[in-house]
């Protein structure tokens, strides 16, 4: 157990939602040992058959499991959304911080104008009778992926990309069942699937998507979903590649047991072509974000899929949120029509590509390989990210340490490129390399 985490209450109640608060924040860890039985009860002068209870309820919630002489303690991935975040200090005052995975606020197109002429014509007034995805933004969609090879299908709208594959999730798996996700994959995704009770199976990543042999080994492990990102793959910049593309089609052609979720979250952002695997299962679904290019606080996007799994998520829609506002999708209407924004968007990648490359390349002279295919982040492996991510934080950059975005994979840190300046570029690599091959203590060789 975390030194620094004290148990308390004098209730089984009040003890179990102590550890419960405890797992949230990160401070009792995924495999913390909790104390046993007797000595928390001696510690919180409860009697033993109090902590017994709290331990028991726990357990049948899934977050702790007692093995034998190992003790009581914190499940692997227990099922609550562990706040990944506080395994991120908080960078130092004056620290330039790059671990937040977010777009440059100064490249976003501005809303204003748009919000201005929505206003002055804000269109029939539409209520629970009539609400839905409104025709003009599906037919505007459809052009932009039909544009991109993105197979014809069933269209609804989420509240954006993670919304739609958390309905697609519940709609159809059930607590206990497999998800392969990439690995390393977008941290945000194993939070939301260990809080649907679902099994993530990690499957390598390369510079071009998900490895085959590590699709085929999740499946072979009884995976019923496999998430994939098209392009931008959070931590890795990775890009499902022409070749890749064509051979998880081959390994995925017709299966009926598995729902296949893509995440094009970059979407108009990227500056790589989208090579999509849409379609190659029975069960399958794309999702087009619009917040990396046109603002994460708009919280839209465009689900596209199968008769049926759009049907599912559609009317699980509808008997709870209702519908994505109208208003909203009105605007995201105006932004998609409008030639200026589409500049703006474009000019956005190509900034973000520069800084990336730029990084890139400032590693590559210090000897470095790091990933960054597409999109706003750079993957560095590093021996130690706990000392990488202190050396930096020491210099000056806050960096995200891998260990947000791993299951199995190779430690590694994340950069965030997106606010990063052309002469950032020189003394960022330096600290970088600096992070990456730490200079051994004086003294013997060990
Ligand atoms: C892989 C991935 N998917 C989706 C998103 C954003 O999704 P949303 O549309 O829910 O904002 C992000 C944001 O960082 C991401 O990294």
């Amino acid at each position: 157990m975390s030194a620094r985490y004290q148990l308390s209450g004098t209730t089984a109640v009040e003890i179990s939602a102590g550890i419960e608060s405890g797992i949230r924040t990160g401070a009792l860890s995924p495999g913390a040992a909790l104390p046993p039985v007797r000595a928390l009860a001696a510690d919180l002068g409860v009697s033993p058959a109090t902590v017994a209870r709290a331990y028991q309820e726990l357990r049948q919630r899934g977050l702790l499991v007692t093995a034998g002489r190992l003790g009581t303690r914190v499940r692997p991935r227990p099922p609550v959304a562990a706040r990944r975040s506080a395994l991120r200090p908080p960078p130092l005052p004056g620290a330039r911080d790059l671990s937040r995975g977010e777009p440059d606020r100064r490249l976003l197109p501005p809303l204003g104008p748009h919000l201005a002429a929505l206003a002055a014509d804000t269109g029939p007034s539409v209520s629970y009778s009539d609400a839905g995805v409104l025709p003009e933004l599906a037919e505007v969609a459809r052009a932009r992926l039909d544009a991109d090879g993105v197979p014809a299908g069933e269209l609804t709208i989420t509240g954006g990309a993670l919304d739609g594959i958390e309905r697609l999730l519940g709609a159809h798996l059930r607590p206990g069942d497999a998800v392969a996700v990439e690995d390393p994959g977008w941290a945000n995704l194993l939070d939301l699937v260990a809080a649907l009770g679902l099994r993530p199976i990690g499957v390598p990543v390369d510079d071009e998507g998900p490895m085959v042999a590590g699709v085929a080994a999740a499946l072979a492990a009884g995976a019923r979903a496999l998430v994939v990102t098209s392009r931008a793959q959070n931590p890795t910049g990775s890009a499902v590649s022409a070749e890749r593309a064509e051979a998880l089609r081959a390994l995925l052609a017709g299966r009926r047991d598995l729902l296949l979720i893509e995440d094009d979250h970059a979407a108009e952002l990227a500056r790589v072509p989208l090579h999509p695997l849409a379609g190659a299962t029975a069960s399958w679904a794309f999702l087009r974000s619009v917040s990396k290019p046109f603002g994460p606080d708009l919280r839209l996007a465009v689900l596209v899929g199968d008769e049926t799994t759009v049907a599912r998520v559609a009317g699980r829609t509808r008997v709870g949120a209702g519908w994505v506002s109208t208003v909203l999708q009105r605007l995201v209407l105006a932004l998609w029509s409008d030639p200026a924004v589409d500049e703006l968007v474009r000019r956005a990648a190509q900034s973000y590509e520069q800084r990336r490359d730029g990084l890139l390349t400032a590693l590559a002279e210090h000897g470095l390989r790091a990933h960054g295919r597409s999109g706003i982040n750079v993957w560095l492996p590093v021996p130690d990210e706990t000392s990488a991510v202190t050396a930096l934080r020491d210099a000056g950059w806050a960096v995200a340490p891998g260990a947000l975005y791993r299951i199995a994979a190779a430690p590694a840190v994340r950069v965030t490129v997106s606010s990063l300046h052309a002469d950032d570029l020189a003394p960022l690599a330096a600290a970088l390399a600096h992070a990456a091959n730490p200079t051994p203590p004086p003294g013997f060789p060990t």
